[in-house]
């Protein structure tokens, strides 16, 4: 099979085939080199699989379109959700690789939501750092059971509190098991939310399947 050539991306097949692949997704401005570090620290071993949003505002790389600053052109979501759902699909046969969990961070984590909401066989689960609930209306969808962090900041001037509180509802009301962790922090990233990541998903391996 051809190696799957929908999305520009990275993949690193990693050393440890028990633990769970990760799909890394940049926030905005970002490429598939952005997470990769960030992958290695919190997934020793992992399977890493890191595509480039296809979408571009200024030139900047996005996952989908945004009409304003946290005001998301629907459409554009869902089309771009089942897109990356599709290139996973892809990338999971040619890798052979089990389906992975998102890693991502802002616009990142925005489009790992939907992805969750609106392709839910796409992800075994989700780390989403500083994310807000992408859709207006989500669909229903059958979470059972699949685990989920999200890390907000408490001073994040981008996704409000109300967004992200949406979007751990959204989720656990389909089922998800949803850990939901206010740092305080703003936008960026922190040395706090390499720990709750790499802590959470050393949990999960430790806990029994
Ligand atoms: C978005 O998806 O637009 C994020 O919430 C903010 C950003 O990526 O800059």
């Amino acid at each position: 099979m051809h190696e799957p050539s929908q999305f520009i991306h990275r993949f690193e097949a990693g050393d440890r085939p028990a633990a769970p692949p990760l799909l890394l997704l940049h926030g905005t401005g970002g490429n598939e080199d952005d997470l990769i570090p960030l992958g290695h620290t919190i997934a020793p071993g992992a399977a890493l699989l890191s595509p480039r949003g296809q979408v571009l505002e200024r030139g900047m790389p996005r996952f989908f379109r945004r009409l304003a600053e946290g005001v998301f052109d629907q459409d554009d979501v869902r089309r771009r959700a089942n897109d990356l759902a599709d290139f996973v699909a892809a990338a999971r046969e040619h890798y052979r690789i089990a389906a992975p969990i998102a890693l991502g961070y802002s616009n990142g984590a925005n489009i790992a939501a939907a992805v969750l909401l609106l392709r839910p066989e796409a992800l075994a689960g989700g780390i989403l750092l500083r994310a807000t609930l992408p859709l207006d209306q989500p669909p229903g969808a059958d979470l059972a059971g699949r685990p989920v962090l999200i890390v907000s900041g408490a001073r994040d001037p981008i996704i409000s509190a109300a967004g992200a509180a949406r979007l751990a509802e959204a989720l656990s009301a389909r089922g998800a098991r949803v850990e939901h962790r206010n740092l305080p922090a703003g936008h960026e990233l922190s040395p706090a939310d390499v720990t709750a990541a790499r802590q959470w998903l050393a949990d999960r391996d430790r806990a029994p399947a």
